[in-house]
């Protein structure tokens, strides 16, 4: 579904997939492992939500393949339906309950299907949409999809089945995704789960519990093992990269210890990223999403060291206001994020900077408003992700404050904050105009099929020529024109 504030260009269209509520209910589409045995059912399953999870829904799918679950794209025939959920902003809910009320139809021509809800909007409401609503036979959370064919062994026998345990230690580190919708160039992997900020907008320390990091060995072997099968690109996910920190010892933990001298007995995100930087030089490495309160300059000298590791960072601000960003309990300021906006383009000139703004949050004057509008033209966004304020029940806003902003002032602000994005971005593109630069081609472009399109190093979209470019290849071009979501350049030769 188009989210109407973006434009019809295919960056807006790409990146927009990075968001959660602009992915509804995409099919997956999955090849069964080479050692695939069938058990004779099949499932279908649909994914919501960001990058994690749909990370997550290749865990899944992993999960159901090695106990002889066949992935199918239609849910008309599947024994089996799964819907991956989000719970970010209401709509993002509602368009789900819409969802669930139509395939609800089919169990009506098909009643032994099971119909299961994944996810964040699992972990939410818990037992409710399968107790009180009758809408579904399963409910897991994001730490429960290991008893995923246990739940729908139960669930097929006619009993309630529920997982909605969250762990302090699941990491999934042993289970090789499943590959899902992959375009054989980049893939996600997750390097931690959970979040331990209490940002007092956001649902999801409530749906996905407490941040542990996964072994960095076993991350390194699946960035490794997707080179090894044709992979460029790796993208490192966690809701907040910067406190990734591993230790065999979880005494060592609670230090801060980010001296290059501990890496030892203490794995942190700079010295994660550099590792996986040293897989292999032409194995592109990104990551998301960076923390303002965490993200530190030793990050920023392995992005400037190593050539592969991409010039990109986001970094969500969601408020140019110290006092919206005390209400909202960001723990950082405005001063503080001007600080590290100006180390990035110290240390990385030419980084692309991208972030998340938030319009309308709880109490928020025109004067702190006008204040995210500033902080616009300091940092001068490459790309903006930009939400009005939702209220989502248990939250710490949703306790403390009134969600007391008028819908029409969130939109206008939201418009507002939009404008200026989109002058932004052209301004950006235009300065990329006569640049040399090296893209990673990921596909046909979706305009033209004698076009392919790829990402540059700071993560814009640049469309050339189809020539005899095939996905996977690196081409070196320089940027001749662009539009607000697109650059658009020529193959040139070294
Ligand atoms: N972990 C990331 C963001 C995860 S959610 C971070 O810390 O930045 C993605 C984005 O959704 C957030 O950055 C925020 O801008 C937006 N968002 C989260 N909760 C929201 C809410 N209740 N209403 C509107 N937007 C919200
Ligand atoms: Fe939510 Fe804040 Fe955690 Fe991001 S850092 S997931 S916004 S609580
Ligand atoms: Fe949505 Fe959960 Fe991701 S709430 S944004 S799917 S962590």
């Amino acid at each position: 579904m188009k989210n109407p504030l973006y434009s019809n260009d295919i960056a807006f269209e790409l990146d927009q997939k990075r968001q959660d509520e602009s992915r509804q209910g995409e099919v997956l589409v999955i090849d069964a492992p080479e050692d695939f045995i069938s058990n004779g059912k099949s499932y279908y399953i649909e994914s919501y939500g960001c990058q994690m999870n749909f990370n997550d829904s290749e865990i899944v799918a992993s999960v159901l393949a090695s106990k002889g679950y066949k992935n199918i794209q239609t849910h008309e025939s599947a024994d089996v339906i799964l819907l991956n959920t989000c719970s970010i902003r209401d709509k993002a809910e509602q368009t789900i309950r819409a969802r669930l009320a139509q395939l609800n139809k089919i169990k009506k021509t098909n009643p032994g299907t099971v119909v299961g809800i994944l996810g964040c909007m699992a972990e939410r409401l818990k037992e409710q949409l399968l107790v009180q609503e009758h809408l579904v036979d399963i409910v897991a959370g994001p730490d429960a999809y290991r008893s995923l064919p246990d739940l729908i062994e139960e669930a097929t026998g006619g009993q309630k089945a529920v997982n909605v345990l969250l762990s302090r230690e699941e990491t999934y580190g042993d289970i090789n995704p499943v590959r899902l919708a992959s375009n054989g160039v980049s893939a996600f992997i997750s390097i931690m789960r959970g979040c331990d900020n209490m940002c007092a907008f956001c649902v999801v320390p409530f749906t996905r519990g407490r941040e542990r990091s996964r072994d960095y060995r076993s991350i390194l072997q699946e960035a490794q093992d997707l080179y090894n099968r044709g992979f460029k690109e790796v993208t490192l996910l966690g809701q907040n990269v910067d406190s990734y920190r591993f230790s065999y010892d979880p005494t060592l933990l609670g230090k801060k210890l980010i001296e290059k001298k501990d890496t030892d007995e203490v794995v942190n995100f700079a010295n994660l990223l550099e590792l996986v930087a040293q897989v292999a030089p032409d194995l592109r490495v990104r990551f998301s999403t960076s923390h303002p309160k965490d993200m530190l300059d030793d990050v920023l000298h392995v992005i400037a060291k190593y050539d592969n590791v991409c010039n990109y960072i986001h970094l969500p601000v969601q408020s140019g206001s110290s006092s919206c960003l005390e209400r909202m309990n960001r723990t950082y300021n405005r001063e503080w994020y001007i600080d590290r906006i100006d180390a990035i383009k110290r240390i990385i000139p030419d980084c692309g900077l991208s972030t998340d703004i938030i319009t309308g949050f709880c109490g928020e004057t025109e004067e702190e408003h006008r204040e995210t509008i500033s902080l616009m033209e300091y940092a001068q966004y490459d790309m903006c992700y930009m939400f009005a304020y939702s209220e989502r029940p248990g939250t710490l806003a949703a306790k403390r404050f009134k969600d007391d902003v008028p819908e029409e002032v969130k939109k206008r602000r939201l418009q507002e904050v939009v404008d200026l994005h989109r002058k932004h971005s052209l301004e950006s593109n235009l300065r990329d105009i006569g640049k040399r630069q090296t893209i990673l081609i990921e596909g046909v472009s979706k305009k033209s099929s004698e076009q392919v399109y790829g990402r540059n190093d700071a993560n814009k979209v640049v469309i050339i020529d189809k020539g005899n470019h095939k996905k996977g290849d690196y081409v070196k071009v320089i940027v001749t024109d662009c539009t607000s979501g697109t650059l658009i350049g020529e193959m040139i030769k070294d």
